[in-house]
C-alpha cells in the first residue's frame, strides 16, 4: 500500500523526508479524529465527479465500496494510519487505492487536501458543535429539574461574598440555566454561519473542471457551498468563534463551580455532594474534597488558553492555506474535549447533590439580610430612601452593638429611630418578604414560578439534535 503514494510529490523532489521531518511534520494523532469526516466529504465529491461526468458510474461504484469498507475497517480498529504519509487524505488515498488500484488517485480529481481538510473539519464541526449544545441543553435540564424540585429554601444572596439579601435557593441556581442559555443560543448561532461547504475550492483559486459545488455541499448537508475560494481554505472564523464561545462557556461553569466549592464547604455548609462525585485525603480522614468543581474550574482556564490559541494563530497568517492551520485542531479539540466532559460531569453533580435547607435558611437570618426591607418599610410610608437607609443604618450599628442581628431588637428600638415604625414592623420577616418579591425576575414564589416555568419554554423550544 505506501508504495502507490509513500512519496506523493518524488516527481519534484531529490531526496526523501527525513526521519525527523516526518515526525514534526505529521498532525495524525490529532487529525484522525477526522477520519470519517474525510470518508464522508469523499463520498459526497465522487458523486458530484460521477454527476457531472468526471468518475464512470462504474468507476463511482466501486470507489463507493470501497469507502464503505474503509469505514468498516476503521470502525473496527482494523486500519493505522501511516505518519509516512503525513496526513488523513493521503492515507485515505493509499487505502483506496490498495483496494481499486489506479482508481483511487482519481478522488483527487478538482480537490485539493486544502479543501479536503476544511471539509473534513466543517462537517466534524457541525456535528461536534451540535453535540456540545446538546450537552448544554441537558445539563441546563439537570439544573432546573433540581430548581423545580426545590422551589421554596430561603437562602442569602451574596455581593462582595457579604450576605446582602435573601432569595430561593432555586432563583439562586436558576441564575445559571439563564446563563447558559446565552451559551447555547452563541453555539446554535456560530452553526449557521458555518453552515458551509468548502469542498471544490480546490487548491485555492478554484477548478477550470466542471465541477458543481451547490450539489456536493447539498450531499453534505450543507445549506451551500463557500462563497470564495481562497477564503474556503484560509478560514478558520468559525474556530475563533467556537474557541470564544467555549470559553464564555468555561467561565459560566467555573462560577457555578466556585459556588458549589464554597457552599459544601462547612463555613457555608448549604450543600451536600454524593460521596460518588468527591475524593477524600490520603492523611485527613475527615476530608472530603469537592474535585469535580474545582477541575472544572482549572479546566476553564486552558479552554481560555486556547481561545487565545486560536486567535493568535490566525493573526498573521496569509492568505491561502499555511501549514500553521494544522495547529488549530490543538486548541480546538482540547476546548471542545474539556467543554464536554465539564458538563457530563456536573449534570451528574448537579442530579445527585442536596441542598441543606437548615444552614441557608439559619444564614438568611442573620448578618441583619432584613434590613433593606426595614428602610423599604419607611419609604412605604413616604420616607426618601435615602433618609431610611440612614435611619436603618442605625439599627443596624445598635444591633451590632448588642451583637444581635437587627431582627431582634426590641419594637422600641424601632419606634425610637422613627416615628413611622409601627407594631407592623415585627410583620417585616424573611420568610414574609421572600414571597412578595414579584417584580418581573425578581425571587418571590410567583415570579420566580414565572421564571421558572418560562426556562422551561425556552429550553423545550431548543431543536431536538
Ligand atoms: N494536516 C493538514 C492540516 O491539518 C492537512 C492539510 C494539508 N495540506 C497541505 N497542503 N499540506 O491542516
Amino acid at each position: 500500500m505506501s508504495t502507490a503514494l509513500a512519496n506523493p510529490w518524488a516527481g519534484r523532489f531529490s531526496e526523501t523526508m527525513t526521519a525527523s521531518l516526518v515526525a514534526f511534520n505529521t498532525g495524525l494523532p490529532l487529525e484522525s479524529r477526522l477520519f470519517e469526516s474525510d470518508i464522508d466529504g469523499t463520498h459526497a465529491h465522487i458523486e458530484m465527479l460521477r454527476s457531472v461526468g468526471l468518475l464512470q458510474s462504474a468507476e463511482h461504484a466501486a470507489l463507493a465500496r470501497a469507502l464503505d469498507e474503509i469505514r468498516q475497517e476503521w470502525r473496527h480498529g482494523d486500519i493505522k494510519l501511516q505518519v509516512e504519509l503525513e496526513d488523513i487524505h493521503m492515507n485515505l488515498e493509499a487505502l483506496l487505492v490498495k483496494k481499486v488500484g489506479e482508481l483511487g488517485k482519481k478522488t483527487h480529481t478538482a480537490r485539493s487536501r486544502n479543501d479536503q481538510q476544511a471539509t473534513a473539519q466543517r462537517i466534524f464541526f457541525m456535528r461536534s458543535t451540535r453535540e456540545l449544545a446538546n450537552a448544554i441543553d441537558i445539563f441546563q435540564r439537570a439544573l432546573l429539574e433540581h430548581c423545580q424540585q426545590y422551589p421554596n429554601l430561603v437562602m442569602p444572596s451574596y455581593t462582595h461574598l457579604q450576605r446582602a439579601e435573601f432569595t430561593y435557593y432555586a432563583h439562586w441556581l436558576a441564575t445559571y440555566v439563564v446563563m447558559l442559555e446565552r451559551d447555547h443560543s452563541r453555539f446554535i448561532d456560530a452553526l449557521a454561519r458555518a453552515d458551509q461547504s468548502p469542498l471544490g475550492a480546490c487548491a485555492s483559486t478554484g477548478t477550470s473542471l466542471p465541477i458543481d459545488r451547490q450539489y456536493s455541499a447539498g450531499l453534505l448537508g450543507f445549506r451551500e457551498p463557500t462563497l470564495h475560494s481562497i477564503d474556503s481554505v484560509s478560514d478558520r472564523d468559525y474556530l475563533v468563534e467556537f474557541g470564544a464561545h467555549a470559553a464564555n462557556l468555561m467561565i459560566h461553569l467555573s462560577r457555578l463551580s466556585e459556588e458549589i466549592i464554597s457552599f459544601t464547604s462547612q463555613e457555608f455548609g448549604f450543600l451536600v455532594l454524593a460521596d460518588g462525585y468527591c475524593t477524600g485525603s490520603s492523611i485527613m480522614p475527615q476530608k472530603k474534597n469537592p474535585d469535580v468543581p474545582e477541575l472544572v474550574r482549572g479546566k476553564s482556564a486552558s479552554v481560555i488558553g486556547n481561545a487565545m490559541t486560536l486567535m493568535t494563530l490566525l493573526k498573521g497568517l496569509p492568505l491561502g492555506y499555511n501549514k500553521d492551520l494544522q495547529e488549530d485542531k490543538t486548541a480546538w479539540f482540547a476546548a471542545l474535549d474539556n467543554c464536554m466532559s465539564s458538563l457530563g460531569i456536573l449534570t451528574e453533580l448537579v442530579r445527585s447533590m442536596k441542598p441543606v435547607s437548615e444552614k441557608m435558611r439559619l444564614a438568611a437570618q442573620g448578618g441583619h439580610i432584613i434590613a433593606t426591607e426595614y428602610a423599604n418599610y419607611l419609604v412605604n410610608k413616604g420616607l426618601p430612601f435615602r433618609e431610611a437607609h440612614r435611619i436603618v443604618g442605625e439599627l443596624v450599628k445598635l444591633a451590632d452593638s448588642r451583637q444581635l442581628d437587627i431582627s431582634r431588637l426590641p419594637y422600641t428600638d424601632f419606634a425610637a429611630a422613627s416615628a413611622l415604625f409601627t407594631e407592623d414592623i415585627r410583620a417585616v420577616t424573611v420568610d414574609d418578604m421572600v414571597t412578595r418579591k414579584n417584580s418581573y425576575g425578581s425571587c418571590g414564589g410567583q415570579a420566580l414560578g414565572v421564571l421558572l416555568s418560562q426556562l422551561q419554554s425556552l429550553l423545550d423550544a431548543h431543536q431536538p439534535r
